[in-house]
């Protein structure tokens, strides 16, 4: 190609991203099929890197996070993931859940090695991802398949072994909602499955600020109200946690 031609390969292809932005630049349809915008996954690894690097806030992160997963059609991320074969035969266990890593296609510009851990999270109905909170961890949830309950809570401080928290959230989500913790906001969360079967794909942060993450699981039934919309509750070993949560026993 010569100079000139190359000049004018340039020009066009300035004109038609012009073009494209002025036609595109307001609709949430632009990053699903655009050639010219990065892929949503590079834009979470983005996300991610900067959450990493303290350039977002936690909070600032879960909000971008959220946003990115709610601009994204359900079955795009069902394809990109590969969420047939990754459930295929997926053996539920009795109590709990049972989590299965998740593996992006390659992509240029997206690092083999995401800065996020990323997993399915499965459950069969009556059983729980139990109530637990976070340190140094931040966390989104994208509800990929299935109904389940979700609650959340605000950690407010910790005294010995117990937690003094709020509640947040209280709500049925159905594919495509999403949820979000971090120690900024809703810190805490408990699904349980109220459909045969549900999973949901995470985007998980750990150790961050440079300090080792830590889970509490937390004991919410044996909750103490303490008059100001704020409760005490204790903070459980996961053996005994699982066996009071992990299974509804009471229907
Ligand atoms: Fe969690």
């Amino acid at each position: 190609m010569n100079r000139r031609e190359f000049s004018k390969n340039i020009l066009g292809a300035v004109t038609s991203y012009t073009l494209f932005n002025s036609i595109f630049a307001t609709s949430s349809f632009a990053s699903a099929v655009s050639p010219i915008t990065r892929h949503w996954a590079i834009e979470l690894n983005e996300y991610c890197a900067d959450l990493k690097k303290a350039s977002v806030s936690p909070g600032e992160w879960q909000s971008l996070t959220e946003q990115l997963f709610q601009r994204i059609q359900l079955d795009e991320i069902l394809q990109f993931i590969d969420f047939e074969k990754l459930t295929q035969g997926f053996s539920f266990p009795d109590i709990g859940v049972k989590t299965k890593p998740v593996f992006f296609p390659r992509l240029s510009g997206l690092p083999d090695k995401t800065v996020f851990v990323k997993k399915i999270f499965g459950v069969q109905k009556g059983r729980a991802i139990i109530p637990h909170g976070h340190t140094n961890m931040a966390s989104a949830h994208l509800v990929l398949k299935g109904n389940m309950h979700l609650r959340h809570y605000e950690k407010v401080s910790q005294e010995d072994n117990r937690l003094i928290i709020k509640p947040a959230i209280d709500k049925m989500v159905k594919p495509g909602d999403s949820s979000s913790i971090s120690d900024e906001r809703n810190n805490i969360h408990w699904f349980i499955a109220s459909s045969a079967s549900a999973f949901t794909l995470d985007i998980i942060m750990l150790d961050l600020m440079g300090k080792n993450y830590d889970i509490q699981n937390l004991d919410i039934y044996e909750k103490e109200n303490l008059g100001d919309g704020t409760m005490r509750v204790p903070i459980l070993d996961v053996e005994t946690a699982l066996k009071k949560y992990g299974k509804e026993m009471h229907h």
